[in-house]
């Protein structure tokens, strides 16, 4: 089984967890109580599942589609290797995954 490592908003922590082929990052958040929002459950209409993938991982990520990339422009404290994490489906591939939790989420629905 793949894994997945969650590092803390401020790095100092990183979570492994076991991540099912097929599992979302943002269902495998849940699943192991990591704080991540997720306030559409997956159906792009937020940007409350924001991770900051790591540099290494995310050129291997499947591109994000255009209702990612304009939901992904909401987001808060946005880098160049954000994503969503309800788009970042797990593979065998990405065993060893690694994604940051961004510092703050703002939901831009409520804002
Ligand atoms: S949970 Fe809303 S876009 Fe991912």
């Amino acid at each position: 089984m793949p894994k997945i490592r969650f590092v803390s908003a401020d790095g100092s922590q990183v979570q492994e967890f076991d991540a099912p082929v097929g599992l979302s990052v943002l269902e495998i958040a849940h699943e192991n109580g990591i704080d991540l929002e997720g306030a559409c459950e997956g159906s792009l209409a937020c940007s409350t599942c924001h991770v900051i993938v790591d540099p290494l991982w995310y050129d291997q990520l499947e591109p994000p589609v255009e209702e990612e990339e304009d939901m992904l422009d909401l987001a808060f404290g946005l880098t160049h290797t954000s994503r969503l994490g309800c788009q970042i489906i797990m593979t065998e591939e990405l065993d060893g995954l690694t994604v940051r939790l961004p510092s703050a989420t703002r939901n831009m629905m409520v804002g």
